[in-house]
């Protein structure tokens, strides 16, 4: 019954979200329409200061070569929301032209054959050269291309403060023990030890790295991507859990419902010692005027050292008939996969480029950690597609990973109820 109405509210809350986005999306268009003959028209999810600020410089390259904009905006990480936001605007015969999407989901798209076919512009501009393997999995369908990769984020970081880590003499630590040692050390100084906002996605945001961080790649690897039911409801699942029950006492009593972007602001502004996020949480660091190992500094999370599950935001482009439309998309895939704009992009959103081309030097401290250990990963065997952000898996199972794991962080389940609750999930949605 429980579940039940969780899923009816849930579809509550959505329906009222398609409805407003598409009232305003409509009356942007016709707004916009009038000023640009040739737009595209974007569906994102990218809604806080610093991803407000990297898709500025996307906006602005496009206006820069006479293409119009219409912002059609669903705030939500992991891009659930914005996904049935699409799905219904698609169900109305009236897709936007271009979409924020990640992993499995253009691949969900592209089945249906929605998807424009971006061979040519891939073929002139030799993207099968230059777009890592692991990124060409999700952007290619049956060998063609259909998405233009704009970055590569990874999900196992740890975000922590600097000043409060030099007053209360701390280290970054480095194993799982010293990590708690730590939030502990904060707590008792009276700063929230992990900053963290309760929503599903940014729950098992945080599961990844901490399942990672227990069991390794040939875990992370039974579990979330073959979906091996003795992975998802054994010992090293049910050892994930209680981490993320120890986790569980280092956030403040406010933390639910609470946006990542404001948990970073607790960062930031010297409330929490640490949050772990995917590195979009930098983007909010660097747009509140902070840098890199100075006021902020980035870490592994402990465990997962060595190995990187990463997302990486794509931008597929729906088939349209128009042509004016068709030449706006080609002019919009190009850009985003244009060298300048793969730095200009990243260095703001917090992200490294979906190019192996690109040299380390405009990017700051963490940025350059970030590449180096995305390519140190790629080639150990270290790299993994996240499962919190639709790498690892369909979006019909990440959402029932997502029910478990924010259930057991709500106090529904202990760990060992919750990791079998994952391989019924599981086999419940494939
Ligand atoms: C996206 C990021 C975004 C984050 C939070 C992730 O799924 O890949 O680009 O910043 O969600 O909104």
């Amino acid at each position: 019954m429980a579940r039940v109405t969780k899923w009816f509210i849930r579809e509550e809350i959505m329906n009222k979200i398609v409805k407003r986005t598409l009232m305003a999306s409509t009356c942007v268009f016709i707004a916009g329409s009038a000023v640009a003959e040739s737009e595209v028209e974007v569906l994102h999810w990218w809604t806080s200061g610093g991803e407000a600020a990297a898709l500025n410089v996307l906006k602005e390259d496009l206006s820069g070569q006479g293409v119009g904009w219409t912002d059609m905006p669903v705030a939500g990480g992991g891009g659930s929301d914005a996904m049935t936001v699409l799905r219904a605007r698609v169900t109305a015969g009236d897709p936007p032209t271009a979409v924020q999407m990640l992993g499995f989901a253009i691949q969900d798209w592209a089945g249906e054959g929605a998807l424009a076919d971006l061979n040519k512009l891939a073929e002139d501009q030799n993207w099968d050269e230059v777009v890592p393997a692991a990124l060409q999995g999700f952007s290619k369908h049956d060998g063609n291309w259909v998405a233009a990769p704009v970055n590569v984020h990874s999900t196992n970081w740890v975000w922590a403060n600097t000043a409060i880590m030099a007053e209360l003499g701390l280290e970054q630590p480095a194993d799982w023990d010293g990590f708690v040692a730590a939030m502990q050390t904060a707590q008792d100084a009276g700063y929230v030890g992990l900053a963290h906002g309760g929503q599903a996605w940014q729950d098992a945001t945080i599961f990844d790295s901490i399942a990672m961080g227990v069991g390794g790649p040939k875990f992370y690897q039974a579990a979330f991507i073959d979906l091996d039911p003795d992975a998802l409801g054994g010992d090293q699942m049910i050892e994930a859990f209680k981490r993320m029950e120890t986790l569980r006492g280092f956030v403040d009593d406010n933390f639910s419902g609470r946006d990542w972007n404001l948990a970073s602001a607790m960062v930031a502004n010297e409330e929490a010692l640490f949050q772990i996020m995917g590195d979009w949480a930098k983007g909010e660091f660097i747009n509140a005027g902070q840098t890199a190992g100075e006021e902020f500094q980035c870490f592994r999370v402990p465990g997962s050292e060595g190995t990187v599950t990463f997302n990486s935001d794509q931008f597929a482009m729906f088939s349209v008939t128009d042509t004016t439309a068709q030449d706006a998309q080609m002019t919009m895939a190009s850009s985003v996969m244009s060298p300048e704009f793969q730095v200009a992009f990243n260095t703001v959103k917090g992200s490294v480029p979906a190019r192996t081309d690109i040299s380390d030097a405009e990017f700051d401290a963490c940025g350059q950690l970030g590449m180096a250990q995305l390519a140190e990963a790629a080639a150990n065997g270290g790299l993994f597609g996240s499962m919190a952000h639709g790498h690892a898996n369909n979006p019909s199972v990440q959402n029932a990973m997502y029910d478990v794991i924010t259930a057991h962080f709500n106090g529904e389940y202990d760990a060992e109820t919750a990791a079998s609750e994952m391989v019924t999930a599981v086999e419940l949605a494939q």
